[in-house]
């Protein structure tokens, strides 16, 4: 394909992405940083894609921003263009999103993980936010993404000395779905993404912001909106299917309607 620090490929309904610059162990530079939202963006609009995965390698989900590319930036260089900023059109894509982690995933790379909507981690998972050794903090939502998903005791620990938290302290604390042994981990996370895909996905998309709702309000707030969208779900074609094919003990064909 047209990029150069990731790769993409589709299996049915679902997509993979893979980020591939193997020789920074990942690290998320303006050009993979362009790449990635292209990408994602045009899948989102794919009515053909159920699901997308983001993947790394063995050795490194993302070893986070850059170093290399930031070093020499002024305040005004990050300032004026808003430097990480279009990260945040990752946290606008709709297509359910399903971030597989193995290795490294520190600082941004962390921070990208923390994006999935079903985050899996191999048992090598390492996760991180280790801005601070280098007299930063991080920058891509890493402060408000991770106190959300663990709490304040472990989001300071992790951002105040920049230790870093393997698989299984990440899912005592919250932060994963599941661990996949790390020799699986693609293939699993090819099959819940397969899984989810195979859903309605408005209902889908539907769920996932009803979910990303409480995170931004108020809990009678949060359940009224819920209950908006639950209504309307009865609008669709995909609730009547869903319904008539559990009353008659077969599967659903839903046609994403
Ligand atoms: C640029 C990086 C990189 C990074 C690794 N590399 N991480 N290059 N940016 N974030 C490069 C190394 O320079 C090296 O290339 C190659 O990848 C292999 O890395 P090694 O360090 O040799 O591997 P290893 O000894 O196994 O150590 C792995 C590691 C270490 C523990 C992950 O690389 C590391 O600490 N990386 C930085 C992690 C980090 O601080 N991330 C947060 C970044 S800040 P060469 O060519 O030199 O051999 C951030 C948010 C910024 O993400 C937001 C606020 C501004």
């Amino acid at each position: 394909d047209e990029f150069e620090t990731i790769k993409v490929e589709r299996t049915g309904r679902v997509a993979v992405l893979t980020l591939n610059r193997p020789a920074a162990l990942n690290a998320l530079n303006e050009e993979l940083m362009r790449e990635t939202v292209t990408a994602l963006t045009r899948l989102d609009r794919d009515p053909a894609i159920g699901a997308i995965v983001i993947t790394g390698s063995d050795r490194a989900f993302a070893a986070g921003a850059d170093i290399k590319e930031m070093a020499s930036k002024s305040y005004m260089d990050v300032y004026l263009s808003d430097w990480f900023s279009a990260w945040d059109q990752v946290a606008r894509i709709r297509t359910p999103l399903i971030t597989a982690v193995a290795g490294y995933a520190l600082g941004g790379g962390c921070e990208l993980a923390m994006h999935g909507d079903i985050l899996l981690a191999a048992d090598t998972a390492k996760f991180g936010q280790p801005e601070i050794k280098l007299g930063v903090i991080p920058g891509i939502g890493g402060s408000q993404r991770l106190t959300r998903a663990i709490g304040k005791a472990k989001a300071m620990d992790l951002c105040l000395t920049g230790r870093t938290m393997d698989a299984d302290e990440a899912e005592r604390a919250g932060l994963v779905s599941r661990i996949v042994p790390a020799a699986e981990l693609l293939e699993v996370a090819v099959e819940v993404a397969a899984t989810v895909a195979e859903m309605s996905l408005p209902i889908a998309m539907m769920a996932k912001e009803a979910v990303n709702r409480s995170f931004e309000t108020s809990l009678q707030e949060g359940i009224l909106f819920e209950r908006r969208i639950f209504h309307s779900t009865f609008a669709t074609t995909d609730q009547k299917e869903g319904m008539a094919a559990f009353v008659e003990k077969r599967k659903p064909g839903f046609v994403n309607g």
